[in-house]
């Protein structure tokens, strides 16, 4: 093992910058070298790489983004390109196996969630040695534990609904927070149970709008005049489909619709009387310094890559079981997501705890 290349792909997230450091340095300790690729899939089909040494990691261990670069378009398998000035997807994966022997890669370590691994498994099919480093705020993978970058988004909400508990009293308001998560409520979940929410929306469980505003009416009797609503952005009403299906299959204009917790604070004020204001947290929770539990995480995982190339393990990912790294067929963690299941321990406490789930 002479030499390693290195991509982040997809939607960035706090952490990947640790990975790389961690990448760079231990291979460093090993004599081997280190290739960054550019904007992820895209760098390997142009063949953008650039060096990754001591030197270029050199205090990124806290900084949030990516210095290699992300995209979540470029697909090698079906590449964007103009031909007859007409965008055609083009299968240009042979491209990048190229560029790879040009530059004597013998293995890649691809940093990404569900989208980036699977076309990390097929160049494993194509025969690339790849190891897979699992990452996104949305903690949806299989087959890991955690991903990277989830604990900081949950930190994130968590300080959003501290600072809209306090204006949510002194108004005796209604706060609706809207969270990221995709199809999964990991981060609603967590973020809701660390914030002190009254109701936490999730999609793994379809919510009845009648039920959220007995609760809020209920707690208006005890005389709390105010509530907290955490919403997945995923989440979809009882006998509905997701906000986020209907986005994607481009059948509503997302403008004009809002997010799910722009519907659900028009709801309750229009149809239930409460005065609602709605947060959408958004991409700051991608964004920003990841917190402690991540750049372990982070380093963990990068330094573990760099020894399973050196073991000859590939087609794998690595995941955290517990309290240990391990090695998974990378096959395991893609093609399926990883919602939270209706018995999550930290699903039941917060129910346990009164905790409006809206079901
Ligand atoms: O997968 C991470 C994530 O942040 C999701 O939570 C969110 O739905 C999506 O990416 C947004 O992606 P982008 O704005 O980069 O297209």
């Amino acid at each position: 093992m002479r030499k390693l290349a290195v991509l982040t792909g997809g939607g960035d997230c706090p952490g990947l910058n640790a990975v790389i450091r961690a990448i760079a340095k231990s291979a460093q300790g090993y004599g081997v070298e280190v290739l960054g690729i550019r904007d992820g899939f895209r760098g390997a089909v142009e063949g953008d790489f650039m060096p990754l040494g001591l030197k270029d990691v050199s205090g990124i261990l806290p900084r949030g983004g990516t210095i290699l670069g992300t995209t979540n378009r470029d697909n090698p398998f079906a590449y964007q390109t103009k031909l007859n000035g007409v965008n055609q997807a083009v299968d240009r994966s042979d491209d990048v196996i190229r560029n790879f022997q040009k530059q004597e890669i013998d293995a890649l370590l691809a940093i990404g969630g569900d989208g980036s691994l699977n076309i990390a498994l097929k160049f494993v099919h194509k025969g690339l040695k790849v190891i897979g480093i699992p990452k996104t705020i949305d903690n949806d993978l299989m087959a890991t534990d955690q991903t990277f970058g989830f604990q900081t988004a949950v930190d994130t909400a968590q300080e959003a609904l501290d600072r809209l508990h306090t204006t949510a009293e002194s108004h005796h308001r209604v706060m609706v927070l809207e969270v990221m998560g995709r199809y999964a409520g990991w981060i609603a979940l967590y973020a809701g149970v660390a914030g002190g929410a009254d109701v936490i929306l999730i999609p793994e469980i379809p919510y009845n709008l009648n039920r959220v505003a007995l609760s809020i009416q209920q707690r208006a009797k005890q005389g709390k005049k105010f509530s907290i609503i955490v919403v997945a952005e995923g989440v979809k009403p009882l006998g509905g489909e997701m906000v986020l299906e209907r986005l994607m299959e481009g059948r509503v204009d997302p403008i004009k619709l809002g997010g799910i917790g722009a519907k659900i604070g028009h709801d309750l004020e229009e149809h239930y009387g409460m005065e609602t204001r709605v947060t959408v947290l958004g991409h700051l929770q991608r964004g920003g310094s990841p917190n402690a539990y991540d750049r372990v995480l982070s380093t963990r995982y990068g330094a573990a890559a760099v020894d399973a190339a050196l073991e000859g393990k590939f087609g794998i990912m690595v995941a955290l079981q517990g309290r240990e790294i391990v090695q998974v067929p990378l096959q395991e963690a893609v093609n399926q997501i990883k919602l939270v299941p209706l018995n999550d321990p930290l699903l039941l406490a917060a129910r346990t705890l009164g905790m409006e789930m809206g079901d």
